[in-house]
């Protein structure tokens, strides 16, 4: 029976509930009950990729949590926290119409209050000269707030999504390291028709943007191609490049990588190996990956 003490206002079936003690409550009593839980961190603005996340916790739990939390340590000053789309009522809605259970919508107090001081630094994959090159903070931000989540969630599994593929690589040696319980599971990439990957941040592209965007992919799709027909890594790069460049994007790194240690490597016998790019379309930044 649920306990009248712990309900918010909710969306569509899916109950909210926005202080670390009532998620906490909530979770006991699911445990108490023997139920499996996967937590699926977001930020919100959800979108099919998101949903795909929920459809992987559910063949790993039996219980649901979404937290929908935007997370201002992992941004810079220069980017677009401000910005960043919330719609937590229409996430709410989207997550209990995929068979969510429960989000947990913190406010930023609860998450940082005040006097906040202990910050994550974590290193190896996080440092691989990728996203850090250009967001030096950024995985500081992700370590510790997905550090917190797994603390006051302490799920059986915990879902992240590919698209991402450094930060799942991040998460991937923070759980190892700090000898968390929960197993994560790695989502693969959800693409629109024409093979963009979806992202909250595509709500930015203009027409023509859009209609450009996704040669991101298809230069990714073709530089692996030609890496398994034999062509040499470097040159199928340089191609890959030129060809993002074609279609007006400002490229920031198009990156062989070893697809476990993303350690830069230069054969695909050195591998399992991995393409990931990250580049700016107008004052769009898209980022996409793809395995060779
Ligand atoms: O991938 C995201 O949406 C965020 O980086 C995460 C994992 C929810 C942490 O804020």
């Amino acid at each position: 029976m649920r306990d009248p003490a712990l309900e918010t206002p909710d969306a569509g079936a899916v109950q909210i509930v926005r202080n670390v003690e009532d998620l906490r409550a909530r979770l006991a009593a699911w445990r108490l009950g023997g139920a499996r839980i996967a937590l699926v961190p977001t930020m919100g603005a959800l979108h099919a990729g998101h949903m795909s996340l929920v459809t992987a916790a559910r063949e790993n739990a039996d219980k649901i949590v979404m937290s929908i939390f935007v997370n201002p340590t992992q941004f810079a000053p220069t980017e677009d926290f401000a910005a960043y789309p919330r719609s937590l009522e229409a996430d709410a809605e989207k997550f209990a119409s995929a068979g969510g259970d429960l989000v947990f919508a913190p406010a930023t107090e609860t998450m940082y209050p005040e006097g906040f001081a202990t910050m994550l630094a974590p290193g190896g994959p996080a440092e691989a000269g990728l996203e850090d090159k250009f967001r030096p903070t950024h995985f500081a931000g992700v370590a510790t707030i997905v550090a917190k989540l797994l603390v006051q969630c302490r799920p059986d599994a915990a879902v992240f999504g590919e698209k991402d593929y450094q930060q799942l690589m991040v998460v991937e040696r923070l759980v190892r390291d700090l000898d968390f319980e929960t197993r994560i599971v790695a989502a693969p990439i959800v693409r629109e028709p024409d093979g963009l990957a979806l992202s909250s941040r595509n709500v930015y592209l203009s027409a023509d943007e859009r209609a450009r965007a996704p040669r991101l992919h298809a230069a990714l799709a073709r530089c692996a191609e030609e890496i398994r027909k034999g062509r040499a890594v470097v040159a199928a790069l340089k191609s890959a490049k030129a060809f993002v460049g074609t279609a007006g994007f400002v490229t920031d790194y198009l990156e062989a990588r070893h697809a476990e240690t993303l350690a830069a490597i230069d054969s695909a016998a050195d591998g399992p190996m991995r393409l990931l790019v990250a580049a700016r379309l107008g004052r769009t930044r898209l980022i996409d990956n793809l395995p060779v």
